[in-house]
């Protein structure tokens, strides 16, 4: 029998899904991507080697497995013309067996670009085009890969031989047993139904997404998992309850690339054990700093500082509702290493009410404060661990409370980049 898993992100995207999606690759034999375009940035490391992809599934570094970029998708061609050359300068050849896109995905043109560019500052947009190509699709002025390709371009050339009808390559494939694993990009607090509006992107990147985005039935999904880091994060403007720090203050901050520039390798560990040492006098601003150093928090493609926070179990919960989902997987647990004292947040209080289920108005969400829980936390390093057992007495307890609250199994926990820095506790997957 041939299985269909969904991967979404649970919150506001950068949740380390290219990482889950390619451990779970192994054994699919498809991998497909339904929403979004070049504003995800997925980061892959395997072995020594570091992959960054904005289009293109993760699945494309294994062999013999087949990447479908689905008609929910919206492509800049160049871009992905550019992600097809750097992979084929490093070994890794191209074709229509190993990468199909769909004939009805959307293009996105230059002056989708120059729109969002000067319009996109208010949200915080990536500024890659996203919003105004996705509007000329909803207006039916929009240019699909069918028609992209009769052009005569290098990228229409390139792209040409792997435009298919991918609805029906699936469709297929799922008569033939195929294990399908679909990988979502951003986050479900970034759905342009479901999420912060108008703080969000412009597609579905929520689970009902993937059926419209590849032309596949509801019917034919076996599960949906969510990926969540142990903290929450958000890149570009929009409400964030359990925010640490301000919007403004880590707006102010360099990109990682600058501080490093400026400060060097023995100025960042000077400014580490600064800002540890602030994080653990109960100073929020740099516990927020202390997640962002410590876990990377800086995006993949333009180095912005992301904003950092508490994790949000009331997020959490629309997002198992939205989602329906079957498991979650919790990211960068290793992150919090060097925390005496972790959070999570149970609830928000608004007008002096307590809420726990999530506001769908912006406005309310604004003015929520965050009710929390706090948890011992560790000093011990977690990347070398492989057995959930060994973890620190503190980060099992915050895992199984943290579990214990979801009321959803927690399926995978996360301690590093690399493949082998995962622990699977319950193997709910293929
Ligand atoms: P857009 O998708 O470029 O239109 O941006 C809309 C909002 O979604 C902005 O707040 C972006 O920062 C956010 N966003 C879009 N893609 C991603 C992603 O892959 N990770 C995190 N945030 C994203
Ligand atoms: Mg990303």
């Amino acid at each position: 029998m041939s299985k269909v898993i969904v991967i979404v992100g649970g919150q506001w995207g950068d949740c380390g899904k290219g990482k889950i999606v390619d451990f779970l690759t192994e054994k699919a034999d498809i991998i497909a991507r339904y929403a979004g375009g070049n504003n995800a940035g997925h980061t892959v490391v395997v072995e020594d080697q570091t992959f960054k992809f904005h289009l293109i599934p993760s699945g494309i570094i294994h062999q013999d497995k087949l990447n479908i970029i689905g008609n929910g998708t919206v492509i800049d061609p160049d871009v992905l013309a550019k992600e097809i050359e750097q992979l084929e300068s490093r070994n890794i050849q191209i074709s229509d067996k190993n990468l199909n896109i769909s004939t009805n995905a959307h293009i996105i043109q230059p002056k989708h670009v120059e729109e969002d560019t000067a319009t996109g500052e208010k949200i915080g947009t990536t500024k890659r085009g996203i919003g105004p190509c996705y509007k000329d699709k909803i207006v039916r002025t929009g240019m699909r890969m069918s028609e992209f390709i009769k052009k005569d371009t290098s990228a229409a050339k390139k792209l040409k031989p792997l435009v298919k009808d991918t609805y029906l390559i699936l469709n297929n494939a799922l008569e033939q047993d195929k294990n399908l694993l679909i990988e979502g990009a951003q986050g479900t607090l970034l759905d342009i139904d479901h999420g912060t509006y108008p703080f969000v992107t412009s597609s579905n990147p929520t689970a009902g997404g993937a059926c419209t985005g590849l032309g596949i039935g509801p019917t034919k999904i076996n599960s949906v998992h969510a990926i969540m880091k142990a903290y929450i994060t958000r890149v570009g403007a929009g409400p964030f309850p359990t925010e640490l720090g301000t919007e403004e203050d880590t707006n102010k901050e360099d990109s990682y690339q600058d501080l490093r520039k400026e400060l060097g390798e023995e100025g960042i560990k000077h400014l580490r054990r600064r800002v540890v040492t602030k994080a653990n006098e109960d100073d929020s601003y740099n516990q927020g700093r202390w997640l962002r150093m410590n876990g990377m928090e800086y995006g993949t493609t333009t180095g912005r500082a992301r904003r950092t926070g508490w994790f949000d179990l009331v997020g959490a919960h629309y997002a198992i509702k939205i989602n329906g989902l079957d498991s979650i997987v919790i990211t960068k647990l290793d992150v919090f290493t060097g925390l005496k004292k972790i959070k999570i947040c149970t609830a928000y209080e608004f007008n002096g009410k307590k809420l726990t289920s999530y506001p769908t108005n912006t406005n309310i969400l604004k003015n929520c404060s965050p009710v929390y829980e706090e948890h011992e936390g560790w000093t011990q390093d977690l990347t070398e661990i492989t057995d959930f057992n060994e973890l620190p007495q503190a980060a099992q307890n915050y895992i199984k409370r943290l579990e214990q609250l979801l009321k959803v199994p927690i399926s995978i926990v996360s301690i590093g980049p690399k493949r082998s820095q995962t622990i699977i506790r319950e193997d709910m997957f293929f």
